[in-house]
């Protein structure tokens, strides 16, 4: 069958949960390289901020049923998946959740790209993964790491795997919520305090996915994402509150504690911060192995550069 990606240069692509945080960044960079974009929602509410940008159309559908997805995939002509979750029922070596999230649909996306010769897959992955397609800290971890091996293995797809790790941005989830906990705390208990991350731009991650569209020599590989520095966690943590205006001393609980922290807030009412296995996946650091590939054409953004901007206040001192 003939590539049609090839034919078309990519003009119309879907989003697979492009209704989120890095969706919004991605929608807006596709819609500047005048491509159309289509957007699947389980919820059409979740996806109104897209609907300010010409060329995007939001579609509820439900991509975990095959017959939909097929549909969805037979209209495009490369396909980007950027669904992910953080939490999920635990079991060995991942609950059902993560299992359906995060290994059957990529599984299941390639299938249905390779069935309508829609070539071109672009999947969201995670650094920390390992190679070995199993292993890892955490459920979140292995499952992605399952992931990435169901992408790799798919046969008649040209994919691309991109591993980002944490994102900043004005509606990220980590330096909003450690500023907003520094807000009202007197002292906020930090586990995993000393782990270290090295937090990318939500724009560059946007354009690191344009990018790897544009250029065939990404096909077949696997690149990570991340910023110019590494932070401790406690680091980030008095960057945040810095930048925001109000800081609160962070006392770093052992492991033990940390988990015990973490199985409290998992089962707290309301929106999940944090969970056993969130703090599982902070058992080892967050770091890039070297620069981003030159072939992504990203020099990535400084931490200082973009977050004072949302948080409030530039830094002092
Ligand atoms: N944000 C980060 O710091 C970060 C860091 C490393 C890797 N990543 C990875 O990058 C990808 C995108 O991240 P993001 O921050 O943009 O995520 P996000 O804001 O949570 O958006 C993901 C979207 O996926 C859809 N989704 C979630 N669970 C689903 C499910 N069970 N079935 C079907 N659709 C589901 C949701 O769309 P609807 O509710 O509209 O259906 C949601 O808008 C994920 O794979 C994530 O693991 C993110």
């Amino acid at each position: 069958m003939m590539d049609r990606g090839d034919a078309m240069d990519y003009r119309r692509v879907l989003v697979i949960g492009g209704s989120g945080f890095i969706g919004a960044s991605l929608a807006e960079r596709l819609v500047e390289t005048n491509r159309e974009v289509i957007v699947p929602t389980r919820r059409a509410l979740r996806a109104t901020h897209l609907r300010p940008l010409p060329n995007v159309e939001i579609c509820t559908a439900d991509i975990h049923n095959d017959g939909e997805l097929e549909k969805l995939v037979a209209r495009c002509d490369a396909v980007v998946n950027l669904v992910g979750i953080l939490h999920g029922s635990t079991a060995e070596p991942y609950g059902p959740e993560f299992a359906a999230a995060h290994v059957s649909l990529p599984r299941r996306i390639a299938a249905a790209c390779a069935r309508h010769g829609v070539r071109r897959f672009i999947h969201i992955s995670a650094l920390g993964v390992a190679d070995d397609g199993h292993s890892g800290p955490s459920m979140y971890l292995r499952s992605k790491a399952a992931g990435e091996q169901a992408v790799r293995e798919a046969p008649g797809i040209d994919w691309t795997i991109l591993r980002p790790s944490v994102i900043f941005g004005p509606k990220d989830k980590l330096m909003n919520t450690f500023a907003t906990l520094q807000r009202f705390a007197p002292v906020v208990p930090l586990a995993r305090a000393q782990t270290r991350l090295q937090p990318v731009y939500v724009g560059d991650v946007a354009q690191a996915i344009v990018a790897s569209l544009e250029n065939r020599a990404t096909i077949g590989h696997c690149y990570e994402l991340a910023g110019p520095q590494a932070f401790t966690l406690a680091k980030l943590f008095a960057l945040a509150g810095g930048w925001a205006g109000r800081t609160a001393p962070v006392l770093p609980l052992p492991d033990g504690l940390g988990l015990l922290q973490a199985a409290a807030l998992e089962f707290a009412p309301g929106p999940t911060i944090m969970s056993r296995d969130n703090f599982h996946s902070l058992a080892i650091d967050n770091v890039a192995t070297g620069p981003i590939a030159p072939e992504l054409g990203i020099d990535p953004t400084p931490l200082a550069a973009i977050v004072p901007g949302y948080l409030g206040r530039p830094e002092r001192g």
